[in-house]
This record gives C-alpha cells, structure tokens and sequence, in this order.
C-alpha cells in the first residue's frame, strides 16, 4: 500500500493545467514508477475514488474541483535502444515534457518528431490525442507504447497499429481510463527526409537551401512560427486548440467551397478537414474577450484565460461559438481538451 503520507489533501491545481483553472484536486499524489502507480491506483480503489491520470494538464479542462485522487505522472527516463545505422529508438518514461524530448532528439541529429516542437504537455498524455502539427503526427514515429492495463493489472505493450491513431484520436481515448502510458518508444533516423510542405513551415524556409537543415533548425523554425500565432501557455493561459477540426466528406466540403470560396481547409482523398479556425474566425470571435476568458486575437481556435476565469467561464464562451458556428455553418465542432471534475468541494 502507498505511503499514506505521500497522499496530499485539498491540492490547488491552478499551476497543473495550462488554462490555469484554480481547481483542487481532493487527493493528489505524484508517482515516479510504475510500482507507485500501481499503489496509487490500489489506494483509490481501497478509498473509493475515482483515479484521474494528470500528465502537463495542456489538454483537459476542470470543470469544477476534482472529487477523486489525481495521479501526476512524474515517471522519467530517457535513452536509446536498438542503434542501427541511421536508425535509433528513443525511450521515454511518461513523465517526460515533450518539448524537452524533442530539443534533445533534434539536437542528437535524429530526424521525425522536429515539427511537435513546443507542444505542451509529457510524452504519456502524446499518444493519447496523437499529437500533431505542420504536417508530422506522433503515430509517424511511434514504435509502441507500454501501459498499465487497468482491467488486468498487468503492464502491456501496444505497437503502433494497435493504437489505432486517426487525427487527435486513438484507442486510449476510445477505452478512457483504460490504459496509463507509462513508456513511449519511437523510431527515429538520421537521414528520414524533413516535412516542410505545410504551408506557414514552408513560408518560414522558403529562400533558403533546405538540403543543409538540422533537425535542430527545423525545430527553431518550427517554435518560430507556432510563436507567431500561438499563445505561450505561461503568459496567457490556453489548452492549444480548444476544438479539432471538423472532419467532412468530400461533396460537402466542396458545397462548402461553393458558397464560401476562401474557406480553409485540407482536403484529403476522400475527406476534408476543415479548418475550425476559419470558421470561428468568420463568425466574429477572433480577438473577442468576455472579463476573464476570451478567444485569442492571432488564432480564432484557441481559448484563454486572461485572470481567473473558471472552467465554467470557458466552458461557456466554448457553447456559445459552437452554437454560432452551427447556425452559420451546420457544422458541430467538437472540443478537443477533456472536461474533468464537478463537484465543488466548497
Ligand atoms: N485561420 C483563420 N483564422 C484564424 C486562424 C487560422 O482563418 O484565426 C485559417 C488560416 O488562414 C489557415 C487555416 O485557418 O488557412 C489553418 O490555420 P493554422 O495553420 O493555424 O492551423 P489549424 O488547422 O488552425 C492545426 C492544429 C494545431 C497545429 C496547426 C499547425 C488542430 C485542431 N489544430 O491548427 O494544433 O499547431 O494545425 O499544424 O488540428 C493544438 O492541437 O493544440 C494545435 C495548436
């Protein structure tokens, strides 16, 4: 059983997730191993509380206080296997922040994860959405991931197509709370051609000889151009994208196009995603601020707290744009953080 003492009571949340919600955790405990988290969960169970798995807190929104135990995972570790040729694997414990991972990574002159520079967050919560950006997904590197299998106890390996990656999707948010990452292993290269085609990383390099790129330069462009557009989460609190981008079937992406010849969006082969931004963006909200929260003035998609707005505030001005962009669109945006804890415990 897990030292009582480590269990913490009435813990303030507010510097553990990035909008900055002044939420408190019932319990809160932090685990560096897998042996801790096992006795963390057992403790739960004992007590009868719900166990909430908190990585950098970059993609979930509190609601109201959380009623349970959240678990931080602190898990860290870092090093290579497999060294094969141009090839290499990276391990990675899941307490690990993402950004770090990458500027090691880059720095050694392996190639694959240069392009999720400055995604927030740790390396356990990546797999979960498959994190992305400028044209690169976790799933393009990832190997497999070791977790703790709630329903058997036992810690498993899941190689990448067991995952079942799609856009910010993947088997861990089918089964929620099914699994806790604990390992993340990626396949990296030496040689592995950059992927600079998106259009901004593009518009970064264009003039330039790009035969000569480090991954590390590729890294700076890449933190160059989020820096643009993005809010840094330590100065204006934000969970990135605050909803996916909704993803159409053809014919209705190009009746889209019919009647708004400049919407944005990627079409694919037999889909379109199209860009939430754009669509939030031209219903008015870019810049919109309401007291506490508001919706960023260089990027439509993202949501911030400017001081002490609650889960609730955001929850609401996030109502109030998906209905607007329903009427205007019929389109349903669906909200990428996850909403936890709903009981005010004072
Ligand atoms: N746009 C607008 N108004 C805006 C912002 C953008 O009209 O306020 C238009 C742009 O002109 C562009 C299009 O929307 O044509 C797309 O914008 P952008 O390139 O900024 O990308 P995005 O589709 O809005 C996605 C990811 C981001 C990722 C960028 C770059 C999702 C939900 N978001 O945004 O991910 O950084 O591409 O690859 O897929 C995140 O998940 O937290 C995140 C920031």
């Amino acid at each position: 059983m897990i030292d009582k003492a480590r269990i913490q009571e009435n813990v303030f949340l507010g510097e553990m997730n990035s909008l900055a919600i002044a939420a408190r955790a019932r319990y809160f405990v932090s685990v560096t191993s897998l042996e801790s988290l096992r006795q963390a969960l057992d403790w739960a169970a004992d007590k009868s509380v719900e166990p909430l798995i908190l990585g950098g807190g970059s993609n979930l929104l509190f609601a109201g206080d959380y009623p349970g135990l959240v678990i931080r995972m602190a898990i860290s570790r870092r090093c290579w296997e497999h060294i094969d040729g141009d090839e290499a694997t990276l391990v990675l414990g899941a307490g690990e922040n993402w950004h770090d991972v990458v500027m090691y990574a880059a720095s050694a002159g392996y190639r694959g994860i240069e392009n999720l520079a400055l995604i927030p967050g740790t390396v356990g919560a990546a797999p979960v959405q498959n994190i992305g950006a400028y044209g690169a997904e976790l799933r393009d590197t990832l190997l497999e991931v070791s977790a703790l299998d709630r329903h058997t106890g036992q810690e498993i390996s899941l190689t990448n197509s067991l995952c079942h990656f799609s856009y910010r999707d993947s088997v861990f948010k089918h089964e929620p709370g099914r699994y806790v990452i604990t390992t993340v292993r990626l396949r990296l290269s030496r040689s592995r051609p950059f992927s600079l085609g998106y259009r901004d990383l593009a518009d970064y390099f264009e003039g330039q000889d790009t035969r000569d790129l480090t991954p590390l330069d590729v890294a700076n462009g890449v933190m160059a151009v989020r820096r643009r557009k993005l809010p840094d989460p330590a100065q204006l609190p934000n969970a990135g994208s605050f909803f996916k981008n909704p993803v159409v079937p053809l014919d209705t992406w190009h009746a889209l196009q019919r009647t708004w010849p400049d919407i944005a969006g990627y079409p694919g082969d037999d889909s379109a995603k199209v860009a939430a931004a754009w669509l939030i963006d031209q219903c008015g909200w870019k810049g919109y601020r309401n007291g506490r929260v508001g919706v960023h003035n260089r990027q439509a998609l993202v949501l911030v707290n400017h001081s002490g707005g609650s889960g609730g505030d955001v929850l609401a001005l996030a109502d109030r744009i998906r209905s607007d962009v329903e009427a205007r669109f019929g389109i349903a945006l669906e909200m990428e953080p996850g909403v936890v804890g709903t009981t005010p415990m004072h």
